[in-house]
């Protein structure tokens, strides 16, 4: 028997949360240690900054932060948080598990926590989980962060990748809402075919650590941007599609698209195909560069916070990564805009929506 979506219980977000190291790190500066230049990045992905961590701090530290705030707006106390889904392509170490460690620094002492890998679509698979979860009544508050520390896993010697990424967390508290409203749909693929398009050759059980493979940098990220760029845009736009039409709604309908920041160009791309206005889509690439789990989830703290999103409005989200991995989705947000001062997202300048 297959239960169908409507017989679940409303699933909705209720806090938001993000959190960026200090460091700052412009395409001036990487420009001294690669050959690039300000105007390449700029024109072929829209970046001109990216956050890096301070070498005292791993993805957890990144993380707890941005959920503290999350847990904050929601005015959840850790101890009730039922299940931690963190989505990273970089934890701590591999055992524990980041999303333990998180949960040991948060406090969150009845929440099952682990892990998901699915590069930068994990915000979204979390968000399809903490529907399920909640939903089908196996938990009623769950928290949702994609963080990563790419920063650790770029080659600072290849210019095709060190440009691109950056480091920082977002955060997203999930409760049971009045079933028709928040989360209207979740779509979530996979494609192994891909797999060596983005991959981190080394490390772990196919390529164990030595000093061959530290020799040969294989530690690092490795990508074939050109084979993902055309996907990306297809895939994104195909799941959005998906979700907008599970709604109820056409492309017309969405008010707020946030989709992961990973290339302007690819952006821009997506955007035409579902011929969206560029006011209803946010962008802050330029600030972040590509923090991957953790794009979609900062750039809806920042519009939360900033009070961008309104309760009643219709948001779609996409994402796509390395694995492959590609989704989206859409809801109708509920959450009151909170009336307390903002955090980082205060100086956010950059974006439309
Ligand atoms: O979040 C998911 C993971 N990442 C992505 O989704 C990335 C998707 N792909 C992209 O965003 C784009 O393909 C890139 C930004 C990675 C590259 O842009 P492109 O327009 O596809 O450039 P390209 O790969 O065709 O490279 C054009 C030229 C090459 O030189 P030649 O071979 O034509 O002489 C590159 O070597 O630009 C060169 N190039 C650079 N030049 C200056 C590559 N990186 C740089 C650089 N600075 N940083």
């Amino acid at each position: 028997m297959s239960l169908r979506p409507e017989t679940l219980r409303g699933v909705t977000i209720t806090g938001t949360g993000m959190y960026v190291p200090d460091q700052i790190v412009t395409n001036h500066d990487l420009a001294k240690i690669v050959e690039t230049t300000d105007e390449w990045i700029v024109e072929r992905t829209g970046i001109r900054a990216r956050r890096k961590a301070a070498p005292e701090q791993a993805s957890s530290d990144l993380a707890l932060i941005a959920c503290q705030r999350a847990l904050e707006m929601a005015k959840v106390d850790p101890k009730d948080v039922d299940q931690i889904i963190l989505a990273t392509t970089t934890p701590d170490r591999i055992l524990p598990s980041c999303g333990c460690t998180l949960q040991r620094k948060l406090g969150a002492t009845k929440a099952a926590a682990y892990d998901v890998f699915a590069a930068c679509t994990g915000f979204v698979y979390g968000m399809g989980m903490a529907r399920g979860l909640i939903g089908g009544g196996m938990a009623d508050t769950v928290l949702v962060v994609g963080v990563e520390t790419l920063s650790r896993i770029v080659d600072y010697t290849d210019r095709n990748t060190c440009v691109l990424f950056g480091d920082g967390a977002g955060a997203a508290v999930f409760q049971a809402c009045e079933p028709g409203t928040g989360i209207h749909a979740v779509d979530m693929h996979s494609d192994g075919e891909l797999g060596e398009v983005l991959e981190v050759p080394a490390g772990i059980s196919r390529n164990p650590a030595n000093e061959h493979t530290v020799a040969a940098r294989e530690h690092f990220i490795r990508m074939q941007g050109k084979k993902l760029f055309p996907f990306a845009v297809r895939s994104m736009e195909d799941a959005t599609r998906k979700c907008v039409e599970r709604a109820g709604w056409s492309t017309d309908d969405v008010q707020v698209f946030i989709p992961h920041q990973a290339n302007l160009r690819i952006i821009e791309g997506v955007r035409e195909r579902l011929g969206l206005p560029e006011d209803r889509v946010y962008v802050n690439i330029d600030r972040y560069g590509n923090t991957s789990s953790a794009s979609i989830p900062i750039a809806l703290d920042e519009l939360v916070r900033s009070g961008k999103i309104k309760p009643g409005d219709h948001v779609a989200f996409a994402a796509f990564g390395g694995g492959a991995t590609w989704g989206a989705s859409t809801m109708t947000w509920t959450a009151p805009v909170p009336s307390y001062a903002p955090v980082e997202a205060a100086a956010a300048t950059g974006g439309a929506a």
